[in-house]
């Protein structure tokens, strides 16, 4: 099956369309400024003071149950207590992303398209794991959407939004420290048939560093047009785009008739929005606009799945919303209060500390992770066993080299090399000093999901993926997904392992 329906998934919907004026939620805010929210997404609350309805769908690896977490309350933050309490001492993904605008534009699982297929069987992406991205809101917690490359969602069959050269606008809120140059982490108006259609045809937020630039080293917000990343007209660069560097951020693009768009962004915590760039098409081919009204959200129009983002919440409207009505928006955005919180949690791991690892699978109770070389497995290690295999099995605890809330591990007989995922697979490399190396290198431990007396360490970049041993070899897995390694069987026991004390 190549294409599943945006609609028919709703259920308890309570459509809230009534006009609060600028105290109001974002599509209250967008209503009475006569651009209405067609498309309104998030897993962390309520963008209608009125909507009480389902706001995420997530589904369970184990069993492939599926539950919907709604506000606490109308127009509320979500009820992160659902979720936690349905996927105790398991893994979940978020299977929907439920549309609160009436229109049924709910985002779904994307399927492949002309650039790539996702790793799933039928080519589709990934799901976003329902633990990747928590914060709080006002201090409660909610869980964000963490898109990890060939992770994307998609609407094909939108109704609605934006088509032609007509007007629209779009925000979303992002995780302003996870981004990458690869393309591309869009939310908005893309291609129906999932393919590269020409100039035109798109019109999305994107946040990161790939396409064009602006000012200084990035990330910006930026505007997928199709076939280019623009900061501004100019394909290349606008020096008026300046980077946002806050952990919360919030990117608008908008879209008018008549060769008229706009790029604003701002902290999500506070203060207000900066026009970045406001006017002319970057060329004829991108007037008229040409826009198809789809929705993607994590990948390209073609479903170009290589980027890396935060979604918490966006909307699309219908209309072209003024500055006013935008700033009413972002002031709801700053009074929403989104804040960090831990990403990690089970037994604590200390900074500096010499620690072993031991898996917690019956079959090898007494194998460790070692490492000969670059090759990192487990095997039968003990107090008696030769000082230079102790020292293969001891790894000293360091600050997340990508991420400060989660841990890096440090070989103790190779001073400068880490533990890091490449290929799916646990390797111990030198670090290079980049980007890519020290977010490879990042792992979140989490209560062990066979015991709150072990630790099972999840990739921070994939965050459905955890160290898991399968013939011995370390990999990051996903229970249930698609590879070998990411075998159901035994996944609890094989990603849990007991942390100890240094065996050199
Ligand atoms: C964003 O706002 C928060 C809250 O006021 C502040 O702590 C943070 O420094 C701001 N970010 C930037 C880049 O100024």
């Amino acid at each position: 099956m190549l294409s599943r329906p945006c609609l028919g998934y709703a259920i308890g919907l309570t459509l809230g369309l009534v006009a609060k004026g600028v105290n109001g939620a974002p599509c209250d805010i967008y209503a009475t400024g006569g651009t209405p929210c067609v498309a309104a997404h998030s897993t962390t609350r309520a963008l209608y003071d009125a909507f009480n309805g389902a706001l995420y769908q997530v589904k369970r690896d184990a069993d492939g149950a599926t539950t919907d977490v709604k506000p606490l309350s109308a127009g509320g933050v979500a009820n992160a207590a659902t979720q936690d309490s349905f996927c105790a001492a398991t893994t979940c993904l978020i299977s929907i992303i439920y549309d609160q605008s009436g229109k049924g534009n709910h985002l779904t699982q994307a399927p492949p398209g002309g650039a790539a297929s996702g790793p799933d069987a039928n080519g589709f992406d990934f799901l976003a794991s329902a633990h990747g991205a928590p914060v709080t809101l006002g201090g409660k917690k909610a869980y964000g959407v963490f898109i990890s490359p060939f992770t994307g969602y998609r609407c094909n069959t939108a109704s609605g939004t934006a088509t032609g050269d007509a007007a629209e606008g779009i925000y979303a809120v992002v995780d302003g420290t996870h981004y990458n140059g690869a393309c591309c982490f869009d939310y908005g108006n893309a291609e129906t048939n999932s393919q590269d259609t020409g100039n035109g045809h798109m019109e999305t937020v994107y946040f990161g560093t790939g396409g064009g630039s602006g000012a200084g080293n990035g990330p910006w917000v930026m505007a997928d047009l199709e076939n280019g990343l623009f900061s501004g007209a100019d394909r290349n660069s606008n020096p008026g785009n300046l980077p946002q560097t806050s952990r919360f951020v919030t990117a608008v693009v908008k879209g008018n008739t008549n060769n008229h768009w706009a790029i604003r962004g701002g902290n999500a915590t506070s203060g207000s929005l900066s026009t970045l760039y406001d006017g002319a098409r970057p060329d004829s081919s991108y007037n008229p606009m040409k826009k198809e009204g789809a929705i993607i959200l994590g990948i390209g129009g073609d479903n170009s799945n290589w980027a890396q983002g935060t979604f918490y919440e966006g909307v699309m409207t219908t209309g072209y919303p003024s500055d006013a009505t935008e700033n009413a928006v972002q002031a709801n955005i700053v009074a929403a209060g989104y804040a960090t919180t831990s990403l990690t949690s089970g037994p604590a791991l200390s900074v500096g500390s010499s620690i072993s690892l031991r898996a917690t699978t019956a079959c090898c109770t007494g194998d460790y992770i070692t490492h000969t070389g670059s090759t990192v497995k487990i095997q039968a290690v003990s107090s008696s066993s030769p000082d230079a295999l102790r020292q293969q099995a001891s790894w000293t605890v360091r600050t997340g080299l990508g991420f400060s809330g989660c841990f890096s591990f440090e070989s103790k007989d190779t001073p400068g090399s880490f533990l890091r995922h490449s290929q799916y697979t646990i390797v111990l490399n030198g670090n290079d000093g980049s980007k890519q190396f020290a977010e490879d290198a990042t792992f979140c431990p989490q209560t062990g999901l066979n015991g709150a007396s072990n630790n099972a360490l999840r990739s921070w970049s994939y965050p459905t993926r955890y160290w898991r041993h399968f013939n011995a070899v370390i990999y990051i897995a996903s229970n249930g997904g698609p590879f070998e390694f990411d075998s159901k069987v035994s996944f609890n026991d094989d990603v849990s392992f007991a942390v100890g004390a240094s065996l050199a």
